[in-house]
């Protein structure tokens, strides 16, 4: 599908994003093996919401869809039937994770643990995406993996159980690797230690707390122990990501305001507000609050004069899936960004730094692509053409962003990858332009 984006006159209102989709996974995953039923709402819309069901329905667990008053208001709720430690049942068919590197990383680790055999897999994105980073520690607890690509790709076959705890030091800060490693840790002898060289999005340690597992974190360090889960109700917070497209929109827009309602702002995952404000972009973070664990705020942006930045070594896990629509607004920022210590975005849902540069630069901006990040010399007048998704949401949505401030029209090609994520992006897009 190509989407048209005009550049709007105005763009202001208030937006209402999708769940976190980092939460909204685990609040689906780890509910599934805990004692009890859980509610979940304003559970992440789009294919990868499906992609965790679909798994966790596959290992026998009930999850059933109600349309009626949520935790977080009126709304979708999930009830989700938890079956306990050890109630998983193997699955018949392969699991099939979709486009979601999170559900296959993460539903792997819980594998890694069940005394059963099983496959999973995913779509062609995915199927390319490094898996042996979560096959080797997994191994090394005592689960038994195979996959493609000499043990590094999926599908994978897992036959699982009798796993010990491990300690394992991260070179690359990843969420989805600790995550996975401190799942299998649960269902260990020993403890589990997960020593990361900067700290990545921490939903699973914060949710396995509020869930009373036996689990501790000192710097950047976490360690688990063999633990039963307490079901608990999730009502997850905006998600930031979502909202990262509209904070970049409204500063750079000549004549923005946007008021996003409810977003999660979570420290491991807030860097976006960070850096904008750092290149000068005028946000106001209000009604900041704790719900259920996690942190939450109403965020105000308006049109802003950008300066260019430095993006490296610990922000980075902090912005690591707002680094595209980051460079398309240093892109017209004065003076020059450079993101650097990046390199992880090579094999995000597509190659996010060369999908990034090629676009920019049809666009008509001055970027240079890195090994392990870009340059951008911002400035420059950016002009509406043809520009692709590459299949991946977010590089769907940063280009929509781009369209929004280039002269004439941006035809985004590919733009239905945006619906892994947030199916909704395209509507609100031109209701605020509208304004
Ligand atoms: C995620 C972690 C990040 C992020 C992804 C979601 C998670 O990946 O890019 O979109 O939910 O744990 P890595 O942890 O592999 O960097």
């Amino acid at each position: 599908m190509k989407h048209l984006v005009r550049a709007a006159p105005r763009l202001a209102g208030a937006v209402e994003l999708p769940g976190d989709k980092s939460i909204s996974q685990r609040a689906v995953l780890l509910n599934s093996f805990a004692n009890g039923t859980a509610h979940v709402s304003n559970l992440c819309e789009g294919d990868d919401r499906a992609s965790i069901l679909r798994c966790m329905r596959g290992l026998g667990v009930e999850i059933e869809e109600r349309r009626d008053c949520g935790v977080g208001g009126a709304g979708e709720r999930f009830e989700v039937r938890g079956r306990g430690m050890g109630g998983l049942l193997e699955p018949v068919q392969p699991l099939d994770a979709g486009n979601s590197g999170t559900a296959a990383r993460l539903v792997t680790g819980l594998l890694a643990a069940q005394p059963f055999f099983s496959v999973i897999t995913g779509d062609e994105s995915l199927l390319s995406r490094p898996m042996g980073r979560v096959i080797q520690p997994l191994r090394r607890m005592g689960a038994e993996i195979m996959g493609r690509g000499g043990d590094s790709l999926a599908p994978l076959a897992v036959r699982g159980g009798g796993l010990t705890g491990i300690e394992l030091t991260q070179q690359v800060a990843s969420a989805q690797v600790k995550s996975s490693v401190l799942i299998a840790g649960l269902f260990a002898d020993g403890e589990t230690t997960v020593i990361q060289p900067a700290k990545s999005r921490d939903h699973t340690e914060r949710m396995l707390s509020a869930m009373g597992a036996d689990i501790s974190v000192s710097g950047h360090s976490v360690t688990v122990r063999r633990s039963e889960l307490a079901a608990v109700d999730v009502a997850a917070p905006g998600d930031i990501s979502g909202a990262a497209f509209w904070l970049a929109a409204g500063a750079m827009h000549p004549n923005a305001e946007l008021r996003l309602n409810r977003v999660g702002v979570n420290a491991t995952r807030a860097g976006v507000i960070d850096v904008l404000q750092q290149m000068g972009a005028r946000i106001s973070v209000e009604n900041v609050r704790e719900e259920r664990a996690e942190l939450v705020a109403d965020l105000v942006v308006e049109s802003s004069a950008l300066q260019g930045v430095e993006i490296g070594g610990s922000m980075v896990p902090r912005v690591v899936d707002e680094l595209p629509v980051i460079a398309v607004a240093a892109s017209l920022a004065s003076g020059a960004t450079v993101i650097r210590d990046a390199a992880e975005l090579r094999v995000k849902e597509s190659d996010r730094i060369a999908a990034t540069v090629d676009g920019l630069a049809r666009l008509g901006a001055d970027i240079e692509e890195r090994e392990d990040g870009m340059v951008i010399r911002g400035g420059r007048r950016l002009l509406g053409t043809t520009v692709s998704s590459y299949g991946d949401h977010r590089i769907a949505m940063a280009m929509a962003v781009a369209g929004l401030v280039s002269e004439g029209e941006t035809t985004i090609d590919g733009a239905e990858a945006a619906a892994v994520s947030y199916p909704g992006f395209w509507d609100v897009l031109a209701r605020l332009s509208e304004a």
